[in-house]
């Protein structure tokens, strides 16, 4: 598994070098990145020696416009090339970066630009550590989803004696293969996803949509990715990149997405329909722009195919999650949604929650199994709530195994 280190301007910046050796040793490409302050510890040349590498060591580093022109810019290749994104020593001032979102050298930019699983090993002196600013920007670097190995207490460099030193290279290794180990979780497993909104033409300019925005779907497509699943994204018209390894195909209306998902159901293990697919379609939409001639208009609707309940009944072995957006009653809906379309959970939210649901980067949902209780996601980044959905996939997937 290909992973980059970057290594802060700290004091344990020297612990990095081992550190590199032990996650090599455990099977990682290591692709090292140093930041400015990093060089006045170590040098890049004894990287470069430990993983047969160039150490990357600027953002401008032999960035030419011929190069830029030839190749993608070298950070956006860098997150595209690798899963993993361990910082260790994370300095005070990296932490406040990433928290931040200032992209003023190779590494902040390139942990801006990172979709994969971000972990963090902070190192600094105590009272740095325990510093209410120090404190904010790990909290929130935590609810995030980006993994904090927390540093050890003892002798610090300084001469003080507390919680800031970085832990044994050995055991930051073995943490990284054991988050990194149950990110794969999903190998094996191929899971379409249905995302963003459909639009139903009205006529060929104009069309009747919602406010999805499809972050959520995305969020799902990239973390099931990252954890080793073969990910097919049926996506509506949405303003989103796709995520790394997902293959992605683009629709319009509701009658497309159908076509696409059907057409893809074969190769599924997994289908997780996140989409907020039109209910009504336009009846015969004219070839024309229609013109602003009638005082009055009304359109004729007609409903839309149900996705969810054509693959519910040609469900077979699959696991088929729901998902319900609603503005009441969500348990109950979400619970009728799962009978009548043969679900094996739904995913609720209200949205019209300020912050959460459509369009929000935040997200706060009710899974509703077929089995057991409703379970509350708490307030949390989508990517956060993402991962906790393909949590509860995967029990769903344990129990049939083992018949439960
Ligand atoms: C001798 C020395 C040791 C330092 N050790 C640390 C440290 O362990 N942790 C930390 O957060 N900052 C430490 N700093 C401060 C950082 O080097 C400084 O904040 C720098 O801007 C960090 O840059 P970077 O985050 O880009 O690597 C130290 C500075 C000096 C001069």
């Amino acid at each position: 598994m290909n992973i980059v280190l970057g290594v802060g301007g700290g004091i344990a910046a020297y612990k990095a070098a081992e550190l590199a050796r032990a996650l090599m040793e455990r099977g990682f490409a290591v692709q090292t990145v140093m930041t400015a302050a990093a060089q006045q510890f170590i040098t890049p040349l004894t990287f470069a020696a430990l993983t047969g590498r160039k150490v990357i060591t600027g953002l401008f580093d032999g960035q030419t416009a011929d190069s830029v022109l030839a190749s993608s810019v070298e950070h956006i290749r860098a997150a595209q090339e690798n899963q993993t994104l361990l910082v260790a020593p994370a300095t005070a001032d990296l932490l406040a970066k990433f928290a931040n979102g200032i992209a003023d050298d190779f590494l902040s930019t390139l942990y801006l630009a990172f979709t994969g699983t971000v972990i963090l090993a902070p190192a600094m002196n105590t009272q740095m550590w325990l510093h209410p600013a120090v404190r904010a920007n790990v909290d929130k670097l935590r609810a995030r989803g980006n993994h904090i190995i927390d540093p050890d207490s003892g002798l610090l460099a300084c001469g003080t004696t507390g919680p800031g030193r970085l832990p044994d290279p050995a055991y930051i290794a073995a943490e990284t293969s054991r988050i990194t180990a149950i990110r794969r979780d999903f190998e094996g497993e191929t899971v379409v996803i249905t995302a963003g909104p459909t639009q139903e033409p009205i006529d060929p300019v104009r069309y009747v949509s919602n406010r999805s925005s499809g972050k959520m779907g995305f969020a799902v497509a990239a973390a099931a990715a990252q954890r080793g699943a073969r990910v097919i994204l049926v996506a509506g018209p949405v303003n989103l990149a796709t995520p790394p390894g997902v293959t992605r195909v683009d629709v319009e209306s509701a009658v497309q997405m159908r076509d696409a998902v059907m057409a893809h159901l074969p190769e599924a293990s997994i289908v997780i329909k996140a989409a907020a697919v039109a209910d009504y379609t336009v009846e015969n939409p004219p070839d024309q722009k229609i013109k602003k001639t009638m005082a009055k208009m009304s359109i004729d609707l007609s409903p839309t195919p149900d996705i969810l309940a054509e693959v519910g009944r040609n469900k077979g072995t699959r696991i088929l999650v729901g998902f319900a957006a609603e503005t009441q009653n969500l348990v109950s809906e979400a619970r009728r949604k799962m009978e009548t379309k043969n679900c094996d959970m739904v995913a609720g939210n209200l949205v019209s929650q300020a912050g959460i649901g459509f369009g929000s980067d935040e997200n706060e949902m009710i899974l509703v199994p077929r089995t057991g209780e409703p379970v509350k996601l708490a307030q949390a980044p989508k990517p956060v709530i993402a991962n906790q959905i393909l949590d509860h996939v995967l029990k769903i997937r344990l129990a049939v195994r083992s018949g439960g």
